[in-house]
């Protein structure tokens, strides 16, 4: 059963296929955590509900480790939530009310009520079970019962409890713009660190997601206690040790500059915050956390389109005879979809005016957009458009006819980044331009897809509330309004897909992925550096999601120049595209990137559904290697990298994961891809010849599952940035 309820001992159970999270009431009548890890018997936690008291400096001990706990008496933990009452009193009692489940609930729903135990406000924590992949989903509703408004300083969606362990490490993506989701690992000592974004967006800087554990947990082993939220605005998580060992992490929206009124009978909802318990280490967890997002978070298909995008090679130069050029090369290589970047709207010559502006520009498409849409389709692929519908350039018709649409302060000037100001989305006239631009573009032109950038983090916040007397956040009414436009725009298009983008990877969440069919992980395109950028980001989040472009070689970032199998095999991970010049390619050039394209679509629905491994990490040494496999097992795709070779060492055995033991492992080259030359290359393709082929992933070569994942696949990678990919299938013993 995956909610346990001890009527007499009062304490919660839920159980998943792999751990149990316990709760109880206790004898002041607080919710008090009490375990979560690897399954136990929840009635012998009973003991832990007793009060524990150290002196009168630490009278309460077990506040820390409240199920929720409400700022007022001896926490002074990060609290959960801090209300200011209209009398003045800021002290917040939270008890023990009731639970619910079944009935109107789903069976894997739980909710418990607590309430204040003088005011009329209430908070109802939400459980949500996910057994098969030992998640749990937790969020929180406050309602104000009172008959007078009161304020909200901070509400945080959960606290989530981890096991007291001898010594707790962190680990954490960082990054910035052109280098999101760099990986961190970090013992967490007492005291706090606080992961968050006051930048309006979820940000590059951080990302809602962690993970604990005790220190030597790895990829492949060991109990790890991780969390995601869901929420594309401003967020915190704070985890906190204490100096009795206990480790708490709250998270939900920050409450920096974010403190609200709740008026009489009004209530607010948290985002949900998922955390989850696993015995397998970090390989296990981001399992967890991909299937996770297919099956419940993702709205719509989960097979990517190869796409083409423009932008790399024309920027804002956009001219519809060179679309069309581009278009049909795109068709040549086997791209399903064409997209046109930023520049085709307004006065969009650059990024210095024609924000707003969403009318095709008629210089460049002197017929209009459709010209291109037809020849697109007329050439066999979908066509997609980029839009950035939040900001505006001061120099656009938009911004001189309401100059009031921005957030601004009064005495001040608003901070220009990249030319733009940000609109205030929760205007409802602003929330309406966007709707009905959208719906225009979508309901005139043929358009499959849609890339919805934003490239600014929001400065001066300023806005006149909507109701007067009323404190409200800017921040949350701005990720409210863009959630209920996403929402809408995929109610009134269901066959549009939709991609999330903010200057590269600095909008993805669980939030943005309960609207957003694809990720725009990093501007950054260079394949080595991607696959770092790439690690990070598969850690939280599913490879179905990461789109990844072939782009230029020497790299426009950084002048790095590598082979075009490497390019390939680097984007193959995620959701393919193709962003370079490809005017500009030789002949032979189109017809090799064809190739891998024809390969890519035979195995793309590995990457979409199957299991991920991280074999091998540039973070540990000069490969790289990851592993996808069907969820039968019988099929398998190996993507090995070598980023620089030292000392003539050529040959490595990588152990691969996830297999049938017994199972006989065939290398073949998957159904219907054109053989030659797509095994892998380094360019000089001198893996092609190796000098022991008997021991090389060749074509044809067979072992049993336990060989694989015990002694290793072969694999031959010479010289620098070689890469190869090799296709398994699992074949009944005859
Ligand atoms: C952002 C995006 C890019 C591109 C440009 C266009 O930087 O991340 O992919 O769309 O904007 O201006």
């Amino acid at each position: 059963m995956p909610i346990n309820v001890l009527e007499a001992s009062k304490i919660f159970e839920l159980r998943t296929k792999n751990s149990s999270y316990v709760f109880g009431v206790n004898e002041n009548g607080t919710l008090q955590h009490l375990y979560w890890g690897e399954p136990v018997e929840a009635a012998e936690c009973a003991d832990l509900l007793r009060l524990r008291h150290h002196s009168s400096f630490d009278a309460e001990v077990n506040r820390e480790r409240e199920e929720y706990g409400g700022w007022g008496g001896t926490l002074y933990a990060e609290p959960c939530l801090k209300v200011k009452f209209q009398n003045g009193v800021r002290d917040l009692r939270l008890r023990y009310e009731g639970y619910e489940v079944g009935s109107r609930l789903a069976a894997d729903d739980l909710i418990v009520r607590l309430h204040d135990e003088y005011y009329r406000l209430r908070v109802e924590l939400r459980y949500r079970v996910i057994e098969k992949y030992d998640l749990i989903e937790r969020s929180v509703t406050i309602v104000n019962e009172e008959d007078v408004p009161v304020r909200i300083d901070q509400v945080m969606a959960a606290a989530w409890s981890a096991p007291a362990e001898p010594s707790v490490r962190l680990t954490h993506v960082t990054g910035r713009w052109a280098g999101e989701y760099q990986l961190r690992r970090a013992p967490l000592t007492e005291g706090k660190k606080v992961l968050e974004s006051r930048q309006g967006f979820t940000g590059a800087h951080a990302n809602p997601w962690f993970a604990l554990d005790d220190g030597k947990a790895d990829e492949l082993s060991g109990n790890v206690w991780f969390g995601a939220l869901g929420w594309s605005g401003n967020w915190k998580i704070v985890l906190e040790s204490s100096t009795f060992g206990q480790v708490r992490v709250v998270g939900g929206v920050n409450d920096f500059d974010g403190a609200f009124t709740l008026g009489p009978g009004e209530s607010y909802t948290s985002p949900v915050f998922t955390g989850g318990f696993v015995s397998g280490g970090f390989g296990e967890m981001s399992r967890k956390l991909h299937n996770y997002q297919r099956d419940y978070v993702l709205p719509g298909s989960r097979e990517r389109k190869v796409l083409y995008n423009s932008w790399e090679a024309t920027e804002f130069a956009v001219n519809v005879r060179e679309q069309i050029e581009l278009a049909k090369q795109a068709a040549r290589i086997g791209a399903e979809r064409f997209v046109v970047d930023d520049g085709w709207f307004g006065a969009r010559h650059s990024d210095r005016a024609g924000l707003g502006d969403w009318q095709v520009n008629p210089q460049k498409f002197p017929n209009g957009l459709q010209e291109l849409i037809d020849e697109v389709k007329r050439l066999g692929m979908d066509f997609g458009l980029w839009v950035e519908p939040e900001s505006v350039n001061p120099d656009s018709e938009l911004y001189r006819n309401h100059p009031d649409w921005v957030y601004q302060f009064p005495t001040r000037e608003g901070t220009l980044l990249r030319n733009q100001l940000m609109l205030n989305l929760g205007k409802p006239e602003v929330k309406a331009f966007v709707l009905e631009f959208m719906t225009g573009l979508l309901s005139t032109y043929d358009i499959a897809f849609i890339k919805w950038d934003m490239n600014r983090t929001i400065t001066e916040p300023g806005a006149i509330p909507l109701r007067e007397h009323a404190e409200e956040s800017v921040w949350i009414k701005h990720v409210d309004s863009l959630y209920e436009i996403w929402a809408e725009l995929r109610r009134r298009f269901p066959r549009v897909e939709f991609e999330t983008c903010a200057g590269g990877g600095s909008r993805i969440d669980l939030g943005m992925l309960r609207f957003a069919d694809q990720a725009w992980i990093s501007d950054n395109t260079d394949a080595r550096d991607r696959l770092t950028i790439q690690e990070g980001f598969s850690y939280a989040y599913s490879p179905s999601v990461m789109m990844c472009w072939v782009t230029e070689s020497p790299h426009g970032l950084n002048g790095r120049r590598l082979p075009l199998s490497f390019r390939f095999h680097s984007a193959m991970l995620g959701g393919l595209g193709i962003g370079a010049n490809i005017a500009r390619w030789s002949e032979a050039e189109i017809v090799e990137a064809n190739r891998y394209v024809a390969l890519y679509k035979q195995v793309r629905h590995l990457v979409a559904e199957g299991d991920l491994y991280r074999l091998a990490s540039f973070a540990e040494g000069d490969v790289a290697a990851w592993q996808y496999v069907s969820r039968d097992r019988d099929e398998v795709a190996v993507f090995a990298f070598r980023q620089a070779q030292y000392f003539g060492d050529t040959e490595l055995r990588l152990r691969l994961q996830g297999l049938e033991p017994d199972g006989r492992y065939r290398v073949e080259m998957p159904t219907g891809a054109v053989a030659a030359g797509v095994e892998g290359t380094n360019g000089n393709a001198a893996d092609e010849h190796t000098d022991n082929p008997a021991a090389e992933a060749h074509t044809g070569a067979v072992w049993h599952g336990s060989t694989l994942m015990r002694l290793g696949l072969p694999l031959t990678l010479a010289g620098d940035y070689a890469s190869r990919f090799v296709y398994l299938r699992r074949h009944s013993v005859t």
